[in-house]
C-alpha cells in the first residue's frame, strides 16, 4: 500500500508582525473556495487488493490483506469519520492515525467528493464504508448511521470535522453577516454535531468517543473569521451540553482546538496565508500545526487513555492560546 501526495506550495512571503491572530478554518467542499494549493493536490493510491484467502465477513470493515495483524491503542475499535475532502483534510489525518492505531475506519463526506477524493483515500487504508451525506439534511445523516449499523454494528469513535460558511461572510465587516449566511454556518458547522450525536447514540456503548474540531476564533476575535468564530463558540458549548447528555451512557464528547492548518476550508478565509505564515513566528513551540499533530490528540481522545475526559476543548496549537500578546520575537 503506497500513498503519495503533492504538498501544498510553500508560501513565498515571510511576514514579521504582531500576529493578532492565527488563521483558520471554516468552509466547505461542496463549493470549493479559491484554493489553488489544495485543489492541485494529487493523490496517487496503489491500494493493495485484499487477496481472496478468506472471504471477509460482510458485517466487518475490510482491511488490506497485508494488514490483518495491526495492533495499537485502538485495536478492535470502529470509527466513522465525517469531513474528508482531500488528503490535506484534518479528517484524513485523523482517519489515518486511527487506522494506524488499529481501528477500522469508515467515511462520510459530501457526495460530490466521494468518487475522486474519498474512495481512493479510504481504499488506501482498506476501508469499504464510504457514504455520501450533506449534513444539512437530517434524513441523509440518519441513513448514514443506519447503514453503518447494518454493516458494522456498533460505533466506538465518531469524528465530526465539518464546517462551512459563505466566502463573503469570511471577509470584511462582521456586522455585514447576512441572516442566511449565519444560518448556513450554524446549520452545517454546529447543528450537524447534534444530529450526528443523536443518530450515533443508539450504537455507541460505554467507552465510546465523539470528537469535533474547533478553533481559537471561538474565544478571541480573529480577523475575518467572523461568523465562523461565533459558530465555533456555539460548537464548543454544544460539546459541553452533549457531554453532559451522553455522559451517563458512558459516551464522551470533546473538541480539539487546532492552530491554523492549510486545508481547503482554511483558504476560504480572507488573509489566511498571512496569518498562517505569522503563526510559527509567535506560537511558543515555533512551528506550524500539521494534520498529524491534530491526529495525535484525536487518537488520545478516541482511546481509553482519555477515559475520564469529556466536555473539554483541547488545544493543539503549539501554545498559541496562552499568549497575551502574540508578537514575533526579536532574535
Ligand atoms: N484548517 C484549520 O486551520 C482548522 C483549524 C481549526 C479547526 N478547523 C476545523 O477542522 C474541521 C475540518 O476542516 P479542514 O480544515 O480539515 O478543512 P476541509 O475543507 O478539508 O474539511 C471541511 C469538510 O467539511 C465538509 N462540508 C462542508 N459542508 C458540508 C455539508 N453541507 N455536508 C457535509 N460535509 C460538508 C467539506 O466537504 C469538507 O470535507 C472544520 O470544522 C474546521 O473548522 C480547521
Amino acid at each position: 500500500m503506497r500513498l503519495t501526495r503533492t504538498a501544498p506550495a510553500a508560501d513565498a512571503t515571510p511576514v514579521k508582525i504582531h500576529a493578532n491572530g492565527n488563521g483558520s478554518a471554516p468552509a466547505n467542499g461542496s463549493v470549493p473556495v479559491a484554493t489553488p494549493a489544495a485543489s492541485s493536490a494529487s493523490v496517487v493510491v496503489a491500494a493493495s487488493a485484499p487477496t481472496a484467502v478468506a472471504k471477509p465477513r460482510s458485517n466487518r470493515l475490510k482491511r488490506p490483506a497485508d494488514d490483518c495483524e495491526r495492533d495499537g491503542l485502538l485495536k478492535g475499535k470502529k470509527a466513522l469519520v465525517f469531513g474528508v475532502a482531500n488528503d490535506h483534510s484534518i479528517a484524513w489525518g485523523i482517519a489515518k492515525a486511527l487506522y494506524d492505531q488499529g481501528a477500522d475506519v469508515g467515511f462520510s463526506s459530501m457526495s460530490s467528493l466521494i468518487k475522486r477524493r474519498v474512495r481512493p483515500l479510504a481504499a488506501s487504508i482498506g476501508a469499504t464504508f464510504v457514504e455520501g451525506c450533506d449534513v444539512r439534511d437530517d434524513d441523509e445523516i440518519k441513513k448514514v448511521f443506519e447503514k453503518w449499523h447494518a454493516k458494522n454494528g456498533d460505533l466506538d469513535i465518531l469524528v465530526h470535522a465539518v464546517a462551512y460558511a459563505e466566502k463573503e461572510d469570511l471577509a470584511g465587516n462582521f456586522s455585514s453577516t447576512s441572516r442566511d449566511g449565519f444560518h448556513t454556518a450554524f446549520d452545517i458547522s454546529v447543528y450537524s454535531l447534534i444530529a450526528m450525536a443523536r443518530e450515533a447514540r443508539p450504537y455507541m456503548k460505554p467507552g465510546s468517543s465523539i470528537m469535533t474540531m474547533t478553533y481559537y476564533g471561538a474565544e478571541k476575535v480573529v480577523p475575518h473569521y467572523n461568523v465562523m468564530g461565533v459558530a465555533k463558540a456555539a460548537l464548543e458549548a454544544t460539546t459541553r451540553y452533549l457531554a453532559a447528555d451522553l455522559g451517563p451512557s458512558g459516551v464522551r464528547v470533546n473538541a480539539i482546538s487546532a492552530g491554523p492548518v492549510r486545508t481547503l476550508s482554511a483558504h476560504g478565509i480572507a488573509g489566511f496565508r498571512t496569518m498562517h505564515n505569522a503563526f510559527a513566528e509567535v506560537t511558543p513551540l515555533r512551528r506550524h500545526i500539521t494534520i498529524e499533530d491534530v491526529a495525535g490528540t484525536a487518537v488520545y481522545l478516541a482511546s481509553p487513555l482519555s477515559g475520564q475526559t469529556t466536555g473539554e476543548i483541547i488545544y493543539v496549537d503549539g501554545g498559541f492560546n496562552i499568549l497575551g500578546l502574540p508578537v514575533a520575537s526579536e532574535e
